[in-house]
């Protein structure tokens, strides 16, 4: 039983063959975490883990002589106003005002399986056997409030999933002001922080600090996951962790919208995790009888370094959080006409491109922005869904069945969440889109955001584009969302509601996700927000690939993909291969080098075809057999394994070994040339030490191939002559690894 309760004892224990996490119902019958780590032996008793003291100027939680002070003590779920003055992870507004709450344990269940979280995003099993659940329930006597905690312990992966249930049963209502997912806490302070942050063009580049007393936290409160500034996660390891060993645990929000993840150290050194939806802007009215419930933190223990987090997240979010038929399936090799056309096309462009590209082995053309209402730019058409017949005479419809006559699979853009003031349906419905009565409207991109949190305009919405993909042959749409959310007010909330607008927004974008991955189970969906912006969990749920940033140059690639591996599987990472000099930054990198980066990713190119010269074609040839030769094992059926930090030095290094170890592909790629340095030697991991493979490579045209054993390619690793580097043109060159088990 991997879910133990020892009633004498009041101790749950939650452990597999992994992790350990003790939970203690403490004598004034709240709830106290007496262990997470590593997996430890059961015992009928851990409460000696409970320790009180007397503190001068401690504020008793019981009378005397309990000597129980909240501040000292690893709470689960702390609340305002106990005694502990550390930030609390759930705070109530009653009838009378009152922030004050405490609640009791009063009931658990322990049951197989894993119920899914209604309206929201969340990991989940095939069968009942592979997780067990226990749901506490405490109550607070004086509002009438219960709250459900929610653990879900998976039996393969060093996995605890949380989230907060709470129902109102008492006869007033009262104000969820803070409802976080999850608290966690540790008995000392001696972390590191790691977090994913940055701006569009650089998203998800790891930034790591020393924890220090007092509060560090990361948040999102654009309304869209914080935007590309701040992914919802982080992780805690020990000083020294390497990609190989140390302790690690990871802290990942299941969530898209506001978000907070904040490490408190209090002065006696214990370090409490809180994370979950963004109190700030949020508050949620609770009538007698209804319940709100939380997203899912999913918290992974490793103490195999970053390297072992890494692969639990990618093996839990590729088969356990992705749904749907493409997920276990290798992505269509696409070629998107974003950058290759912008704005100006037509119906006549758009063919000649897709016949160019079939003939390059490519199975899927992406139409991308301004295919609909009256758009020729950014200022026009976002909300008008039907197509621009002065572009394409022949309509989606037409377009899509002549791309299937050419061969090619058809994908659409969209960005469903956005309006223009110029089109139709503003026109129509000016009141849809978020804004505060009196205030300026914020505009960016020339466009408002709708609001999503009122069922009429989601179904609306809905019902537009499933015209469009019901008439069609799209096997693909490309989900964008191209702002931020300002001045966040619904037209349609009492104003005892507002503070429920921005998660009521996210809810509806995924109730809209639901319906049309419900009604269209072939399509694949991606997530966008002006490239990574949006890359998080809960988005993996309804859309398994996403657009990891608008940055497709190279060697930023490295960097953007290296971090964003850190929680994200391959088969989530759209990566195109695109022109040089490169739009972004003006930089011109090798296409052998493009392909190679991008390989590591949904495979694709975002470039007009027509372009370019036979010699380049020649190699798009080759890039598109050789990534269906592996896409299967890098999408699918692989363990991926961080080599070389672009962070750290000037070089970048990966490896992606297929599960059974036979077959692998390891990318080396180096930033700047360097002259007259010393030997590189690239070592590989993750591959079978008693397993003689050969590594196939090539250095230009010639192809090199020689067999050597697993544990030499891991302890000796693979010599990279300098003088090949420079012979293939010296900055940003790369060579791929294709190694096979003899
Ligand atoms: C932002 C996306 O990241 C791009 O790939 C492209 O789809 C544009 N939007 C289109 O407006």
């Amino acid at each position: 039983m991997p879910i133990i309760y020892h009633e004498k004892s009041r101790v749950f224990h939650l452990t597999n063959e992994y992790v350990s996490y003790i939970l203690y119902v403490m004598e004034n019958d709240q709830l106290e975490n007496l262990y997470y780590g590593k997996r430890i032996h059961d015992r009928e008793d851990f409460s000696y883990l409970h320790e009180t003291t007397w503190r001068s100027q401690m504020t008793l939680s019981m009378p005397d002589p309990s000597n129980l002070s909240l501040h000292y003590v690893r709470q689960e779920y702390p609340f305002f106003g106990s005694g502990d003055y550390r930030s609390p992870a759930g705070e109530i507004l009653q009838a009378d005002g009152s922030r004050v709450s405490d609640f009791k344990f009063r009931s658990y269940k322990i049951f197989a399986g894993k119920p899914a979280l209604q309206g929201l995003p969340a990991t989940y099993v095939e069968s009942e056997d592979e997780a067990e659940t226990l749901e506490i329930t405490l109550t607070d006597e004086v509002s009438g409030t219960d709250l459900t905690l929610s653990y879900t312990l998976f039996r393969d992966y060093p996995v605890i999933t949380r989230h907060s249930r709470f129902t109102q049963n008492g006869e007033k209502p009262v104000t969820l002001l803070k409802a976080l997912s999850a608290s966690v806490e540790f008995l000392d302070m001696d972390y590191e922080m790691l977090q994913l942050s940055g701006a569009w063009g650089r998203e998800r580049h790891p930034h790591t600090r020393r924890l220090e007393r007092g509060i560090q936290a990361i948040q999102g409160l654009a309304g869209t996951t914080g935007g590309a500034e701040q992914n919802p996660f982080i992780a805690l390891m020990r000083p020294g962790t390497t990609e190989k060993s140390g302790e690690v645990y990871g802290f990942s929000l299941v969530y898209s919208g506001n978000h907070l993840e904040q490490v408190e150290v209090s002065t006696f050194d214990m370090t409490r995790v809180l994370l979950g939806i963004n109190p700030q802007n949020f508050a949620w009215k609770l009538c007698r009888g209804e319940s709100f419930t939380t997203p899912e933190a999913v918290l992974v223990y490793s103490d195999e370094g970053l390297g072992g987090m890494s692969r639990t997240y990618h093996d839990l979010y590729r088969t356990r959080l992705a749904r749907g038929e493409w997920r276990d399936k290798a992505r269509p090799i696409l070629l998107n006409n974003w950058e290759g056309t912008y704005f100006d096309f037509n119906e006549e462009k758009l063919l000649a491109m897709a016949g160019k590209a079939k003939e390059l082995g490519v199975e899927l053309f992406v139409l991308d922005d301004g295919w609909f209402g009256k758009r020729n730019d950014d200022t026009s058409g976002l909300g008008d869904w039907f197509c621009n017949l002065e572009k394409i005479p022949s309509g989606i419809d037409g377009l899509s069945r002549k791309m299937e006559e050419i061969g090619l699979k058809f994908g659409l853009w969209v960005e469903l969440e956005m309006v223009n003031k110029d089109s139709d349906l503003y026109r129509a419905h000016p009141d849809w889109m978020i804004q505060a009565p009196g205030r300026y409207h914020c505009q960016a991109r020339h466009q408002h955001v709708l609001d999503f949190s009122r069922q009429e305009v989601v179904d609306h919405i809905h019902d537009m584009i499933a015209k469009i993909l019901a008439a069609s042959k799209i096997s693909y749409v490309k989900w964008d969302m191209n702002r931020y959310m300002t001045a966040a007010f619904s037209q349609d909330l009492p104003a005892d509601r507002q503070g429920e607008m921005m998660h009521r927004y996210i809810l509806g974008v995924y109730s809209l996700y639901e319906r049309l991955i419900r009604e269209f189970p072939h399509i694949l969906f991606e997530s966008c927000a002006s490239g990574g912006a949006r890359f998080d969990p809960g988005m993996l749920y309804y859309a398994p690939q996403a657009w990891t940033s608008d940055d497709t140059d190279a060697y930023e690639r490295c960097r953007i993909q290296y971090g964003t591996s850190f929680v994200y599987p391959l088969s989530m990472m759209g990566a195109h291969v695109s022109a040089v000099p490169n739009h972004q930054l003006g930089r011109t990198t090798p296409l052998s080098t493009r392909g190679n980066v991008a390989m590591f990713g949904t495979f694709g190119y975002e470039l007009d075809v027509l372009k370019m010269t036979e010699e380049e074609l020649a190699v798009v040839r080759e890039q598109i057999l050789r990534m269906k030769k592996y896409r299967e094992m890098i999408q699918t059926d692989s363990d991926f394994y961080r080599l070389l930090d672009p962070y750290k030095g000037n070089e970048t290094g990966w490896i992606c070994v297929s599960k059974d170890k036979r077959s692998a592909l390891a990318l080396y790629c180096q930033t700047l040339n360097r002259v007259n340095e010393s030997w590189i030697r690239f070592k590989l991991d993750g591959l079978c030490g008693d397993v003689s493979y050969t590594v196939r490579y090539s250095i230009g045209e010639e192809i090199r191939e020689y067999p050597a054993w697993g544990d030499e390619l891991m302890r000796i690793g693979i010599p990279v002559k300098r003088n090949d580097l420079s012979a293939m043109g010296g900055d940003f060159v790369s060579i791929l690894y294709e190694l096979q088990a003899e």
